[in-house]
């Protein structure tokens, strides 16, 4: 991600003077990737516990055949929201071409720097490769590209479980919201993380080198840069949990001991009682059940799902209905 802009500092500032003025504590996990929250989010995907990452790329690897057959053959205008590196999509958009199929990839990313670079690397890779990139909000992109009133068939992508990181009702209104920016029939192909061992979530969002720990406490860390606070950093602590019944992993950054933090440019004190609780993540998991109820409530059809050797995790390709 690139340094950040004047509303991303303004609306950083905003968030974190609300998040620690509450009762509970809360700062919203969006504000982790900065330059070393991204690198900290390539290490944590690198991890051998994290096992959301790999099993994408397997379902994409040994699937895109079944994908592209499910897509069909009319032309479409492939629509990523959140492209980053595009590591995983270059697997599809590979076997798209292979196969000749019409499309055009429209990565939309808010930052474009990211865009920037995901570009060069198609028009290395894949020259014959229709790009045309849209920097902003996902929401505000997509509206964009509907207005162009292309009669090509949308398939959007949502990959990585990143919907996960919504709660329940944010994510129904998210999944709304994308639905207003499509016409009956076209695609939405989603990524979710199953509900299995709890044990094993437990692990990738827990890690015993810490990995984890150090992206959830460089919240903190940018708090003092950005914002001139004096988070000690040795007086908090990352803890997770899962609730294998509402398929919620939080993660939570805690205070070892009552003190005051001061961040000078919101000219605020912040009181911590001992082990008082940030709440800084959600990483919601689902059942099959809960991925249909959700379908059915925002408007679509499933129509295919695709899931890993393990069925750790679920790659869902939903239809607008009429
Ligand atoms: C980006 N997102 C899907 C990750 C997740 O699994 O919720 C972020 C993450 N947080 C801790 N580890 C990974």
């Amino acid at each position: 991600m690139s340094s950040p802009t004047i509303t991303e500092i303004s609306s950083f500032a905003v968030d974190v003077e609300e998040g620690l003025s509450k009762y509970p504590k809360q700062l919203p996990s969006k504000y982790f990737y900065d330059a070393i929250g991204d690198q900290l989010f390539q290490d944590i995907m690198a991890m051998p516990e994290y096992y959301l990452t790999n099993c994408e790329f397997e379902i994409f690897s040994e699937q895109r055949a079944d994908i592209l057959q499910a897509i069909g053959d009319a032309p479409f205008e492939l629509i990523e929201l959140g492209a980053g590196d595009g590591t995983k999509t270059k697997l599809l958009l590979e076997h798209f071409l292979r196969e000749q199929a019409d499309f055009t990839y429209r990565p939309i990313d808010i930052s474009g720097n990211v865009l920037e670079q995901l570009m060069t690397a198609c028009a290395q890779e894949f020259p014959e490769l229709e790009v045309a990139a849209v920097e902003g909000d996902y929401i505000e992109a997509l509206t964009q590209i509907h207005e162009e009133h292309n009669e090509r068939r949308k398939v959007v992508l949502f990959l990585g479980g990143n919907i996960g990181n919504f709660p329940l009702a944010e994510a129904k209104k998210f999944l709304n919201q994308i639905a207003t920016c499509m016409d009956a029939g076209d695609l939405l192909l989603t990524g979710f993380d199953l509900k299995k061992d709890p044990k094993v979530i437990q692990a990738a969002y827990d890690d015993p080198a810490g990995i984890t720990a150090s992206f959830n406490l460089n919240l903190l860390h940018r708090i003092n840069r950005e914002l001139g606070g004096d988070f000690d950093l040795d007086q908090f602590f990352h803890w997770e949990t899962y609730n294998p019944l509402s398929g919620e992993a939080r993660s939570y950054i805690v205070s070892r001991s009552e003190q005051k933090v001061n961040i000078d440019q919101l000219h605020l004190s912040v009181h911590f009682e001992a082990w008082e609780a940030i709440a800084v993540e959600v990483s919601a998991k689902y059942g099959e059940r809960d991925i249909t109820e959700m379908a059915q409530e925002v408007g679509f059809e499933i129509k295919t799902n695709f899931m890993d050797k393990r069925q750790y995790f679920m790659d869902s390709l939903w239809e607008l209905k009429p």
